[in-house]
């Protein structure tokens, strides 16, 4: 690698509050729960079934030697509770636009109960009166008017949901191309993908074809950390496909090897057919034909595992920062390590810092939170404007590296009509965590063209579908790791113009990345 890109032209904006896709990617809205008294009373009964053991509890417990750290600022430690030791994991749902995301989600929601029939009652004519009848359990999810109206969602739907084993933060990622920095967002926040697949005629086809969504999100979700994918293949009762094992078959074989070609193995990926409207093989198999003796879509979310690195240094991408009743907040979600109150940190690239004083899981005040949580942090030392989207929160003693260039082995998708060629010079937008940033290809080391193997060592450009080690400099310091030591922080994407045209693993920071 060469020197550290100072006083390489791009100024010093650090901190000048740029941020090139803001206002595409800053898109996640949570979506209200509404009970009855009834459904809460037996979410309540339910809840006693699961409780944990006394002694599993202890096992989540943060280890003994960080705890002297712990100083909380305000709030006594008994009034502090301590997180459901069931494991969190956020899944993304994704998938061509209309592949029935909405829908599916709306409904797990209703059959766990957090809607009720009256609710839906109230979407059914709303949503006969705008998009469609056929949309009413997408409006629990679509909440906007431009939503409603269009039948498409925008912004990122939040909302959660809980099995026997797992809790679970629903994202309802927009499937159309225009929103692609806003399904970005939330897949980099994801640890789990449901990929819908239209099984309609005609609708499969559509989303599969290049320029359909189906594969781009697949890759994108593979690149930000996803790990295991299950493709759902919706709408089997659709008049097109009334439950036919044979269209079931034909598009499993399609997708599993695109899937397999595109990184994913065997034991990453579960298949299963369902129907997202009608409710069959979501909690239930309901209606299920016998010719399919897999997981429904519940149970199988229940069955999955993450790795975790709950006792590495702690690393918490933020998605925001604001002044709450006077309080400093930040919200992001814990990738790596256990936070408590009283914690000092370090956020970077900016090198700030703070103290955590508080540690919220949806609004419940905890003694510790760790990977894979949601969190709300309330900070002292520091101002809401030092905590902006796309900053790493750290242990102070261990912060992520803050970078301008590192090597890279990305893998080129597509790239625009207007420069078919990727060569030294060649400008983007670097989508990693939550961070987006300019980015400039600085040099070409080697490609590799996917079909025929063929290897050229410092090449002059590299094409679509190759593989391309390179380095990549960037606008401004960005706090980024390899991927090697953090998956989730060492993946990104690049994008020109709204497309997303390679993704990419970062191999290797520059010795001097700052880290103090
Ligand atoms: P975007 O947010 O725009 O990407 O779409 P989406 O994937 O969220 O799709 P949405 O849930 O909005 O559903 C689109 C249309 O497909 C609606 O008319 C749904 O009623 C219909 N649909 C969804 N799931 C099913 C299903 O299982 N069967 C049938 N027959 N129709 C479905
Ligand atoms: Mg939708």
């Amino acid at each position: 690698m060469q020197g550290d890109g100072g006083g390489d032209g791009y100024g010093d904006q650090q901190g000048n509050g740029y941020d090139p896709e803001a206002k595409e990617a800053n898109a996640v809205k949570e979506v209200k729960e509404s009970k009855t008294e009834e459904t809460e009373e037996e979410e309540a009964d339910e809840a006693e079934e699961v409780k944990p053991e006394a002694d599993e509890a202890e096992e989540v417990k943060p280890e003994a030697d960080e705890a002297e750290e712990v100083k909380p600022d305000t709030g006594k430690d008994s009034e502090k509770k301590v997180p459901d030791p069931r494991p969190h994991l956020n899944i993304v749902f994704i998938g061509h636009v209309d592949a029935g995301k909405s829908t599916t989600c709306g409904n797990i929601l209703f059959l766990s109960g957090m809607v009720d029939e009256r609710t839906i009652e109230k979407y059914k004519q709303e949503a006969a009166n705008k998009a469609g009848e056929s949309w009413f359990y997408a409006f629990i999810m679509d909440t906007s008017e431009e939503e409603k109206i269009k039948g498409k969602t925008v912004e990122v739907g939040r909302a959660a949901f809980e099995t026997v084993n797992k809790r679970f933060t629903i994202l309802d990622a927009p499937g159309h191309k225009s929103y692609v920095p806003n399904m970005i967002a939330g897949a980099s926040a994801a640890d789990v993908g449901v990929l819908l697949i239209s099984a309609r005629k005609g609708e499969f086809e559509t989303g599969f074809e290049k320029g359909g969504q189906t594969c781009e999100h697949a890759l994108l979700a593979k690149t930000l950390g996803v790990d295991k994918l299950i493709c759902a293949i919706n709408k089997m009762d659709d008049p097109t496909v009334e439950w036919d094992e044979k269209r079931y078959n034909e598009i499993y074989k399609k997708l599993s090897t695109f899937l397999k070609k595109s990184g994913y193995k065997e034991d990453q990926m579960i298949f299963l057919p369902m129907s997202g409207l009608m409710g069959d093989n979501i909690k239930e198999r309901k209606g299920t034909p016998a010719w399919f003796t897999g997981p429904t879509l519940l149970d199988a979310l229940d069955g999955i595992n993450v790795a975790r690195k709950a006792d590495g240094a702690v690393r918490i991408p933020m998605m925001e920062g604001y002044k709450d009743m006077g309080a400093v907040t930040a919200i992001g979600k814990v990738e790596q390590g256990t936070i408590k109150p009283g914690m000092k940190c370090l956020v970077m690239p900016t090198n700030n810092k703070c103290t955590v004083t508080s540690v919220f899981i949806n609004d419940v005040d905890m003694q510790f939170a760790t990977c894979g949580e949601n969190v709300t942090l309330k900070m002292s030392g520091i101002s809401d404007e030092e905590l902006k989207k796309g900053y790493v929160l750290c242990s102070d003693k261990s912060p992520i590296p803050a970078v301008t260039k590192f090597k890279a082995t990305i893998h080129l998708i597509e790239l625009g009509p207007d420069r078919p060629v990727m060569t030294s010079g060649y400008v983007a937008v670097m989508h990693a965590h939550t961070t987006s940033e300019e980015c400039e290809i600085l040099k070409l080391y080697e490609t590799m063209v996917i079909q025929t193997k063929k290897k050229e060592k410092n090449p002059q450009f590299a094409r679509p579908d190759s593989v391309v080690v390179c380095s990549i400099k960037l606008a401004r310091p960005t706090a980024v790791d390899t991927f090697e030591s953090s998956k989730q922080l060492g993946r990104f994407t690049l994008r020109v113009d709204g497309r997303t045209i390679a993704i990419g693993k970062i191999t290797e920071l520059p010795k001097s990345a700052s880290t103090d």
